[in-house]
This record gives C-alpha cells, structure tokens and sequence, in this order.
C-alpha cells in the first residue's frame, strides 16, 4: 500500500501488540497503525483529511441538520470507507458527486454503528447528508430556563471519548486527525462558537464560518450555540459566557495570559492561535473541555476570587499534552491526563508560586491514595495506568488513575533526574511529537532512549508504575507546610473542641479549607458539625469545591441542616465529579429515598454523560 505513517500522522507503532480483531487488516507492507478497539474506522483501507460541514441547528426539533463532506485517502486497492456512527439519520451519501449505496452495521451499545461507504482507490470527496437523533449522546439541549438569562435556549456539545460520532459520522478515533471548515447556521441573534476560529460578535442571520487548520482527531471537534458574549482578556485570550456572567468570568479569568505565557516559556509555543474559554450552563458534565482554541468550563468554578482556576492551567496545559501528543487509543489516556496534570502543576508553580503549587499537589495525593484503595477492592486492574477498555466504554477509564497516579509518575521522574533535564525531554518530546499519537509502549521507548538509564527504569520501577496495579512505594512525598497548619488546627478542634483562630484562618484559600474538611475523620458528630458550620457557613458557600467536599462528612454524619443545599446543588449542577460522591454519600449514608427523589427531580438536567453514570450508580430504571 501507497500509505506511509507519515501521511496519516501516526507515527505510533503498538509493536508486540496482536491485532485484537480479525477485520484488522494487517499486511506486511502496512504500517503498523495503533489499533483502537473503539473505532469501526480502518484507517489502512481508506481514512479521512479534512471536513466540511455544513450544517443548520434546530431549537424546535433538538436536531442538528447537516451535510458532511470529507476530503479521503484511500489505499492503493481500497473498496470502502468506513465511519462511526451513534443514532445518526443517514440520507445521502455521494461519493465524488454520485450518490452510492451505503450499508449501517449492527448497533453496539458503546460504539454505535458503522457506515460503510464503497469507494474507489481514486475518490477524493465523500458527501454524507444526515440528521441527528434528539437523544444523540454527544448534544445537550437546554431550554432557556435551564440558562442563566432565560431567554434563549443553549446547545452544547461532548464529544470525547466516542460521543462525536452522535453528531458527525466520523472516523472517531483519536489516531486519525483532520483539519476542518464549517458553516452552521443557528436561530436569529444566537451566537455559535466552535473549536475552531470563532466570530466574537453575533449576525443577524444566525450564520456562522468556522475554520480549524491543524489537524485534530474527532473527539476535539465542538459546537456550542447559545446567548453569550465575548469579553477579551489579553490579545490573544478571552472569555464568552452569558451576559450576567461576563464580568465575574473576565475577573475570574484575569490571569489567563499568565498561564499561558507560563506554559509556553515551560515547554514551547502554543500552536493553535487564540486560547479562549466558554463558561457553559451548570449542567456541563466535565469540569472542563480542551477544545482546541476554545475551552469549555463549568460555571461552578466561578468561585470570585480565583481559587479554582487551576482547572484552566489543566485545560490550557491540553494545548500541549492531548491536543499536540495524543494518545493513540482510551487505554492510553494517562498519556492525556497524568501528562497534563504534571504540567497544570507547573504552570500553578509558575503564576502562584511553589507552596501554592503544593497544596494542589497534597490535595492531589490524597484523593489518589484513597480513590486507588477502593478501586484496589472493586476494580483492580483499573489502577494500572496502561487501561484494558476492551467491549467496555471508554468512559469508565476516566477515574483518578490516568490523572493522579500519572502525575505522580512523571514527578517521580523528574524527582529522579532533575527538574532541568526533564524539563528539556519533556520539550523536546512535545515538539518531536506534535501532531501526531503516542502509545504508552512508545512512550516508554522514547524514556529509555532519551531520558532514563537502566538503573533509573529499575528504581523508578517504571514497569510496575505503568503495568502493574496499586500505586508503588515511591510514591513522591508532598510537603505542604500551610496544610501542617491546618492539620494541627483539626486536631484541636478534635481534641480540645477549639476552633481554629479567625486570625489563623483569615489567611485560609480554599484549598486549606479543602483539607480541614477532608480530613475530619469518620464519626465526626452532628454537634461538632453544627459549631463548624454556624462559624464558617459552609453550607452557605459559593465555592462548589468547598460545598462538595463539606457534603461528605454531613452526610456520613446525618447532619440534616445540610440536606436543603444538598438538594438545591445537585438539581443545578450536572458536573459528574460532583454528583458521583454525593450520590454516593447519600446511598453509604442509608438516605437512598432522598437519592432518588433528588434524582427524579435533577435528572432532566443533567448531560447524558451524567446521566448515565448516575442511572448506573443509582440503578434507576425510569
Ligand atoms: N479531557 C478531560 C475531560 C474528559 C475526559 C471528558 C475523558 C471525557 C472523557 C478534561 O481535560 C478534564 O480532565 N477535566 C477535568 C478537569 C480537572 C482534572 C482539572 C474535570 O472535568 O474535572
Ligand atoms: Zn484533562
């Protein structure tokens, strides 16, 4: 076959790796393409290079209209081109201009459906006329009661893992990249935004250009279509969010030129033009989304003093570790996350100082040692950071192994060589690599030759970091002397009853507060809960973090004045990494009728991603 790992920007190799279905095609002359088991796609027959999409959204009908054209590179005897596909409306599908026969497979419940198109090794354009389903996984439509002005609607989209197949029939695997353009026409006096170039003011007609000229593989692609304005922040950042929220995000958001001129002088040139954000309506499911050029955040962490912005350093920090290296397949995903939590530190380290940066980090280390316990019971081979998501979907990789137990990896590495010289590999692996897909198997090659020595690959245990279960015995230390401070504070209020001394804790961000309430041991009582709570109003808080973290040991304890926040919160906010031990929380605490009746109300406001962690861990039926 004509195809080289150049043209298709895979330069990945899962060499030892068997092909782990019979419809892979694996020739000699074929280049070793790392395969993923969440694609239909077979990049080695046919594969895509650049879309153009057309589309038009419709508020009324929750649809999407579209035609999609993909440029395509087909091998030397290529017969068919296949997509994914998620409860898409296929039309039409020409290819170079004659409408052919297509043919939909078998619906699977993770991967959906694949869309078979028969081509010539000499069609160039596939034309794929469609529409989505008003339940398509990746969308979530909101009435304009569910926003913040009331008065138009929002569309939002979710594409990663595998969802940008219920909106675009794609070749949805994150080893296939593809530059775009895009038309999309939206209601009148709505503004659509995508990740992509973006307008910064709305048209009349509701018509929209969009362009994204570096490649980027499916799961990056979003649309986002609602009642918001742009505000900038520095040339070349900015923020859009609906009018009442504007002001609060641009101070919010003041120091976003910081981090990315921090990131940039770490490991290089940002390579996608603009960086701007998108504040969403609560019901986002992530606390944020690296969309190329434009970031999507949750509103909940507009906490109004900054505290929470080291969730834009992580998303900012994507630009480099996902976007520019990107793991070849799900079960490489700490390649994305642990990669990019390192650097999120690093850029927390560079704007806000070390011992800032450490708080991050002890807060960090916490939750991994007690999320891995629990999954060392339930679902060990989950704690490696190499996944198995085989017929599994994608989504339940998504726990603080890839992120948490990955940082720690590569900080023991750094700890191991010394920040300086790690600093440089990292760079030059991020400019080595760029636009292009890395395996876990690569990226421990890519170690040895440029970084570790054999002695250091063996006190690093690098295998068992990676392959094995459970978090190693190296797990870097963190000192973090403010949050000493705060450890000797509970433990008089503990011991002695004695709260902490406004002088004390005047000086006190949320992160100490994070860890005074998370630390409260088990068997807390309702008493010393209230006392806590008359003095600091933790139910009261406008900080999501703080509230979400204060739920935990009120609702072990029974502690009932918390219930009405609890239900008040989880009505609003769909962001899962909150809703999950809250829900839990109540279900450990016996409260499992309140569960529901919260969730009965709540559900309608939640993503789909949400909802189908919360139906799971609720077993709710409907
Ligand atoms: N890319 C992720 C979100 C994601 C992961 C969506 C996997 C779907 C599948 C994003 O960068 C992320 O990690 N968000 C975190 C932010 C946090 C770690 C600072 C979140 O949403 O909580
Ligand atoms: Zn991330």
């Amino acid at each position: 076959m004509a195809l080289t790992a150049g043209l298709l920007g895979l330069s990945a190799c899962q060499t030892g790796t068997a092909p782990q279905n019979e419809t892979e095609m694996a020739t000699a002359e074929t280049p070793e393409i790392p395969y993923d088991q969440h694609s239909y796609a077979k990049p080695e027959e046919a594969f895509v290079k650049h879309l153009s999409w057309q589309a038009r959204v419709d508020f009324d009908e929750k649809i999407i209209e579209a035609t999609a054209a993909w440029d395509i590179e087909p091998a030397e005897n290529a017969e068919q081109i296949i997509f994914d596909t998620y409860d898409l409306n296929i039309q039409t599908v020409k290819v170079d201009g004659e409408e052919v026969e297509f043919s939909l497979g078998e619906q699977d419940q993770h991967m959906g459906q694949a869309l078979s198109i028969p081509i010539k090794p000499s069609s160039k354009v596939v034309h794929i006329k469609y529409y989505t389903s008003p339940g398509a996984r990746a969308l979530q439509w909101l009435s304009a009661e569910q926003t913040a002005g009331k008065e138009m609607p929002f569309l939002f989209t979710q594409s990663q893992a595998i969802l940008a197949r219920s909106w675009i029939p794609t070749q949805d695997s994150p080893g296939i990249r593809f530059t775009y353009d895009a038309t999309v026409q939206v209601p009148e006096n709505m503004l659509a935004l995508m990740s992509a170039s973006n307008p910064q003011e709305r048209n009349q007609k509701g018509e929209y250009q969009f362009k994204m000229p570096q490649p980027i593989p499916a799961y990056l692609l979003a649309l986002a279509v609602g009642d918001v304005y742009f505000e900038p922040i520095s040339e070349r950042t900015g923020v859009y969010a609906e009018a009442s929220l504007l002001d609060t995000a641009a101070y919010e958001f003041a120091d976003l030129e910081k981090m990315v001129v921090a990131a940039e002088e770490l490991y290089g040139p940002y390579a996608w033009g603009r960086y701007d954000l998108i504040v969403l309506p609560p019901s986002f499911p992530f606390g944020g989304m690296e969309n190329p050029r434009l970031t999507f955040a949750t509103p909940t962490i507009l906490a109004g003093d900054r505290s929470l912005v080291s969730l834009v350093a992580h998303e900012l920090a994507h630009s480099w570790s996902g976007n520019l290296v990107t793991n070849a397949t799900w079960n490489d995903f700490w390649l994305n996350e642990g990669f990019t939590v390192y650097f999120e530190h690093r850029i927390m380290e560079a704007v806000y100082g070390r011992e800032y940066s450490e708080m991050l980090a002890s807060l960090t280390r916490s939750g991994l040692k007690e999320t891995a316990a629990e999954m060392l019971e339930e679902v060990p081979n989950d704690t490696k950071l190499k996944l198995d998501l085989a017929d599994r979907n994608p989504d339940d990789g998504v726990t603080s192994i890839p992120y948490d137990k990955g940082y720690f990896f590569l900080r023991l590495i750094e700890e191991t060589v010394g920040r300086e010289r790690f600093d440089t590999f990292l760079r030059n692996y991020f400019d080595a690599n760029k636009f292009k897909v890395m395996t876990t198997e690569e990226f421990v090659d890519y170690l040895k030759a440029n970084l570790l020595s054999d002695e250091q690959m063996k006190t690093i245990k690098v295998d068992q970091w990676i392959y094995e279960t459970g978090i190693p015995d190296n797990l870097p230390k963190v000192n973090s002397d403010r949050f000493a401070q705060v450890e000797a504070a509970l433990a008089l209020f503990l011991e002695k009853g004695l709260t902490p001394d406004a002088k004390v804790t005047e000086a006190w961000t949320t992160h100490e507060w994070l860890h005074f309430i998370n630390s409260m041991p088990e068997g807390v009582t309702q008493e010393q809960l209230a006392k806590l709570d008359k003095l600091y109003k933790f139910s009261q808080t406008g900080n999501s973090e703080i509230a979400a973290a204060w739920f935990q040991p009120t609702i072990e304890a029974g502690y009932e004045a918390v219930y009405p926040r609890v239900e008040e919160f989880l009505v609003n906010v769909g962001r899962r990494k909150f809703l999950t031990p809250t829900y839990e929380a109540l279900l450990e605490a016996g409260q499992e009728e309140m569960a529901l009746n919260i969730y009965q109300k709540a559900r309608p406001n939640y993503h789909a991603v949400s909802r189908e962690t919360m139906d799971r861990l609720l077993n709710y039926e409907g």
